[in-house]
């Protein structure tokens, strides 16, 4: 195991009826900047539970709606000067991981503008070239179980007119509390439930497809975490509203990206920052570019991750029989299908192609002189560089 620091401050609020505890939940000055996207929260009855618990000691609050899938960094901007115009020191996010991710980000800038930290603009904060040395604190209602946002510190943001989208994080970024109310997920359309799913799943693999470096709790975690999305999933999609269904997907979600079944492994993240420039490009939905990637990561590195694909074929599949070969080839297989059945395409042709956008058969080499330019490799021994990412990605055409 490696050796690892692990400290984790988010406050979660559990179960049904926990809106209800939000006012308890802010601090007693707090000026609050209430987030949300495009309204989800006004058709299913959240943003009236979230006023209800707020209006009593009725904090003052400044709301801004519009924070879009894969947020976008000149909507961060509004938000800034909303913040400053009516000097507020909170950040609520009320929706799934991209308004969420939005309020880490403008808590972020808020207090390097106020603390005077350098830099030419705020996107500096999200390249690096500026340190995030703090941040407003920011507490969360959870709508989407997929990102593990609500409990880590990690934020993506993007910017459409330079066509980038990029992930960031930092302790100062955790959010003070996070209410998770599994009832608010079951207006979620099947597709972004479907996309919750996957996503969970890849967050796992992405630290337990990795090398065997004898972590076996973190691996039984891992472990647990995939034999629940693949039992509780498909039967989540046939019966929306059935509440343990929901509170198993929305715990599993926190758990898979909340740092705790990473501690001590080794790490991948390739397939994350392939699927970026996916959505970057065509903007498919997060969860679907990982669907798309995986499988041709997983096929294209079967050799380095040989020992821990053949645990996953075996403990997570219950797969017996055949060779190695066959084990590893088949326990892909099992979780390609697994995609389909809950409706994510795992094809890039399959997908809607805008028609300003480059043809899929120009796509792994754009996306391979991308991160040729980028410089550097990726995944969990830094071996998957343009060449590796051009094959990856002409394998799933
Ligand atoms: O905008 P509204 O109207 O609220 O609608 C949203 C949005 O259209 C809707 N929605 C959310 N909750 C709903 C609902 N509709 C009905 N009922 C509800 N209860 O769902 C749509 C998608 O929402 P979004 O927040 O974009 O989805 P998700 O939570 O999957 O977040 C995706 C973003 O998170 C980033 C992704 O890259 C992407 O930008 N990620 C963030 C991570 C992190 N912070 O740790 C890690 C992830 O790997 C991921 O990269
Ligand atoms: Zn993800």
């Amino acid at each position: 195991m490696k050796n690892f620091s692990y400290q984790n401050p988010t406050q979660i609020e559990f179960g049904r009826g926990t809106i209800q505890s939000l006012s308890g939940l802010l601090p007693e000055d707090a000026r609050v900047l209430l987030l949300y996207g495009g309204g989800s929260i006004k058709k299913n009855g959240v943003y009236d539970q979230v006023k209800t618990a707020l209006a009593i000691p009725a904090p003052i609050v400044t709301e801004m709606s519009g924070i879009e899938p894969n947020p976008e960094y000149e909507t961060c901007l509004k938000a800034l000067d909303l913040i400053e115009e009516h000097n507020l020191n909170f950040i609520l996010s009320v929706g799934g991981g991209s308004v969420l991710d939005a309020a880490k980000f403008i808590a972020a800038a808020a207090w390097a503008r106020g603390n005077g930290t350098a830099m030419t603009e705020p996107w500096d904060l999200i390249t690096g070239q500026a340190p995030i040395e703090g941040a407003l604190p920011v507490g969360a209602v959870l709508t989407l179980p997929a990102t593990g946002s609500e409990m880590n510190t990690n934020s993506v943001i993007s910017r459409r007119e330079i066509g980038q989208k990029i992930g960031f994080g930092s302790t100062h970024l955790y959010p003070r509390f996070s209410i998770l109310d599994p009832e608010t997920t079951f207006s979620l359309p099947l597709r972004q439930t479907a996309n919750g799913i996957v996503d969970t799943f890849v967050h796992t693999t992405e630290q337990y497809l990795t090398q065997d470096v004898n972590t076996p709790i973190q691996d039984r975690w891992a472990e647990g975490i995939l034999t629940t999305l693949i039992e509780v999933g498909p039967r989540c999609l046939k019966q929306p509203h059935a509440y343990q269904y929901r509170e198993t997907l929305m715990w599993a979600s926190t758990m898979a990206l909340n740092g705790i079944i990473g501690v001590g492994t080794v790490q991948d993240w390739a397939t994350h920052a392939i699927g970026h420039e996916l959505t970057a490009m065509y903007g498919i939905d997060h969860g679907r570019t990982l669907a798309i990637v995986l499988p041709g990561l997983l096929s294209h590195e079967k050799q380095a991750k040989k020992d821990k694909l053949l645990m996953f074929a075996r403990r997570v599949w219950g797969l017996s029989q055949g060779d190695e070969t066959v084990l590893m080839d088949e326990a892909i297989g099992r979780m390609v299908l697994f995609f389909e059945n809950l409706g994510v395409h795992t094809r890039l042709q399959e997908y809607h192609i805008p028609p300003s956008a480059p043809p899929l058969d120009e796509c792994p080499g754009i996306i391979a002189e991308i991160f040729r330019k980028r410089g550097g490799k990726i995944g969990e021994n830094q071996a998957i560089g343009p060449k590796e990412i051009e094959e990856i990605l002409l394998s799933r055409l």
